[in-house]
């Protein structure tokens, strides 16, 4: 049960997946650690240029020769006019001021060729350096891209948060499927129907679309320890794909003032929010969130409101305040670690093989 498909197809001991998790969580030393642990790192790499992907990828390959993954952003079309940025740039300039950020004139908007021009690139960079393994959140990409990875052997990896998803990243030709249950931290991977209905607890998830898909289907959204595991693989799932337990791990790249947040968080203050980024995301409730709860819905869609709130949330993290910082997080923040990924991994399985 716990070596199965997944372990042989992604050559790993253990069927554990780190969750790649953009904005600098997912370090070189954390990646290679679980890789060298007996699971799958996985570079999120949906931020980086395509320069910082090739120097990551090249200083993952000297600290592992294990298999290991890379995670990309499938950019969606958006649409933003002038009057939406001056409305969302205004909903915000009280928190510019708080944080004493005076000069609003750094705000490069991005331009939807220059998003799909760039992961383009990015694709090339996963394909020159022959990375193993590449996972996709917020959809899927086209037919092209998939053939080209294919064609040179990578394994691929899609997300989905309902059947209807799953389906389709099946038929798109993927490998597997993460599914994504409404617990998970950080941004919903959804991209079929509204974000309302893509909110289906794990716990439902799994077996439907184990039932509906053929490919080996992977449970993330609040898994913490062997008991999310076990139940995970009970309901049909072949592996798991876990972030918030990596990110309060010793070697991930999260601010500490994130990890000591989720260290010491309870469920209740675990909620979704849209207005750091445009995109509904699972994070702990800061001043942020709570100020902007009645905004959320003026704001531009993703990636554009990312760029707005680019600035605040670096000049919160480099003040110490995790007032306006974005602080991702699943909802099982009771049972995050302050260790080390590999005493992470041996107490997973060690629980899950007591419970087999
Ligand atoms: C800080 C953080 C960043 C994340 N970034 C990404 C990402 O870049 N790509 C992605 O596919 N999923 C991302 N996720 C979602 C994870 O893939 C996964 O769905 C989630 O972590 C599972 O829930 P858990 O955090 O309770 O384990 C992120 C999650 C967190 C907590």
């Amino acid at each position: 049960m716990l070596n199965n498909d997944i372990s042989k197809i992604l050559h790993i001991e253990y069927p554990i997946i780190q969750a790649p998790m953009a904005g600098g969580v997912t370090t070189s030393k954390l990646v290679a650690e679980v890789s060298n642990s007996g699971g799958l790192g996985t570079i999120g790499a949906g931020y980086m240029t395509p320069i910082q992907i090739r120097e990551q990828v090249q200083e993952v390959k000297k600290l592992t020769s294990n298999f290991f993954g890379i995670n990309l952003f499938v950019p969606n079309h958006f649409n933003v006019t002038v009057d939406e940025m001056e409305q969302a740039k205004q909903i915000l300039q009280p928190v510019r001021e708080q944080l004493k950020l005076h000069h609003t004139d750094d705000l490069e908007i991005p331009y939807f060729h220059d998003v799909l021009e760039t992961f383009n690139r990015q694709i090339e960079i996963v394909i020159e350096e022959k990375v193993p393994v590449c996972s996709f959140t917020f959809g899927i990409p086209s037919r092209e891209v998939i053939d080209e990875l294919k064609r040179n052997n990578i394994l691929l990896i899609g997300t989905a948060t309902t059947v209807k998803e799953a389906v389709e990243v099946e038929k798109s030709g993927m490998d597997m499927v993460v599914v994504q249950g409404s617990e998970a931290g950080g941004h919903r991977g959804n991209f079929m129907g509204g974000h309302q209905e893509s909110l289906v607890g794990l716990m439902s998830l799994i077996p439907q679309v184990v039932d509906n898909v053929s490919i080996p289907v992977i449970a993330a959204g609040g898994i913490m320890d062997g008991r999310g595991l076990m139940a995970s693989f009970c309901l049909g799932a072949k592996g798991v794909q876990m972030g918030t337990a990596f990110l309060t791990c010793i070697e991930s790249g999260a601010h500490e003032l994130h990890k000591e947040g989720i260290l010491n968080a309870h469920e209740e203050e675990i909620v979704l929010t849209r207005a750091f980024s445009g995109k509904w995301a699972r994070g702990m409730k800061n001043k942020f969130i709570i100020e902007m709860q009645n905004e959320e819905n003026y704001f531009p869609d993703f990636p554009v409101q990312n760029t707005l709130t680019q600035s605040i949330r670096k000049a919160s993290a480099l003040q110490n305040n995790q007032d306006f910082m974005s602080l991702w997080s699943g909802q099982s923040p009771r049972l995050a670690k302050s260790q080390t990924v590999g005493t992470l991994i041996k107490n997973i399985m060690a629980e899950a093989k007591k419970m087999k």
